[in-house]
């Protein structure tokens, strides 16, 4: 059973290694993709080990496919070099090109070349091979998600500005570049600050953007943000969590919003544990809409429970 904020293990009876990640959902499976922070012999406890990939049909019982992104242990130079900073990594499945793409945050130690990594396969469980790093719309990028469209249209979320802004891109309908369509989600209209984790989904054509404030691997209040399109005029309505330990967002952080075929949502976060990363928590908490429409989430133990009693949404 996966209780929230305990530890999560796969089928092998490991600790599952899939922080920051997020969910493709491909051929009646679930694929589980994120930062692989297992502590490796001889190796620092900093250092990059790849993007882990795990299946479930079930959401319960994963499956680990192995390391579908091995970074690079010999080019100081390589994007992937395992010194370097690869974080939030997020698949999408492009059903023009039947490729599989995985975006994710390539950084160096300092946190300054901030950019977006492009990798692709053939396979939902990769090998992945890194085609570039780029600077979307010339910005900086730092934490990101990705949110594709029923009819395949995708964007990347990403804090550019040391963080200052998220925005919105449009990818190319490759998902391997990015157009020139644009907007920003913070700044926005009313409220003005700096975001973080980005997690998006969208109900009856809102659109709604889940983010952390801007504090490392500690705990902050969540904000959520919505507009009537992806690119539309982004708004505040404020903190999606309510209950005990709402202003610290449960203890966590938002990484991805799973929406299900029923319109049932799971919002994914993760519990950072400083001390010992690679011993860091999952919380998966259904979302839940109040009388005016508005969605929230509330602390659970057991969210099989809780999404088992969720109602179908569409
Ligand atoms: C906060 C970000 O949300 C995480 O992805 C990670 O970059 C940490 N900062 C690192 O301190």
């Amino acid at each position: 059973k996966l209780i929230n904020g305990e530890r999560w293990y796969d089928t092998q009876g490991n600790l599952i290694q899939a922080h920051g990640g997020g969910i493709l959902q491909y051929g009646g499976y679930f694929y589980w993709y994120g930062e692989d922070k297992r502590l490796v012999k001889g190796k620092s406890a900093g250092d990059l080990y790849g993007v882990s990939c795990y299946r479930s049909r079930d959401l319960t019982e994963w499956d680990y496919l192995g390391n579908a992104l091995p970074v690079n242990h010999e080019e100081p130079d390589h994007p992937l070099y395992y010194k370097k900073i690869l974080e939030r990594p997020k698949v999408l499945w492009n059903e023009e090109t039947g490729k599989f793409v995985m975006l994710m945050h390539l950084d160096i130690p300092d946190y300054t070349y901030a950019s977006v990594g492009i990798a692709v396969s053939d396979h939902p469980e990769g090998p992945f091979c890194l085609l570039d790093t780029k600077h979307p719309n010339g910005y900086e990028s730092r934490d990101m998600g990705v949110y594709q469209e029923q009819d395949g249209t995708a964007y990347l979320l990403m804090a550019s500005h040391w963080n200052s802004c998220m925005r919105a891109v449009k990818l190319t309908g490759d998902y391997l570049d990015f157009t020139d369509s644009y907007t920003y989600l913070y700044p926005l209209v009313g409220k003005c600050e700096s975001r973080e984790a980005p997690a998006a989904f969208q109900k009856d054509g809102r659109y709604y953007c889940i983010t952390s404030a801007c504090t490392g691997y500690e705990p902050n209040e969540a904000d959520l943000a919505s507009a009537d399109s992806m690119l539309g005029i982004w708004r505040s309505l404020g903190n999606p969590c309510r209950g005990t330990d709402a202003a610290v967002t449960f203890h966590a952080q938002s990484t991805f919003v799973l929406e299900l075929p029923d319109g049932r949502k799971l919002l994914m976060l993760d519990i950072w544990k400083i001390s010992d990363i690679s011993d860091s928590r999952y919380v998966w908490l259904p979302i839940q809409w109040d009388e005016s429409g508005i969605p929230f989430v509330t602390w659970t133990d057991d969210w099989r429970a809780a999404l088992d009693a969720a109602e179908q949404q569409n």
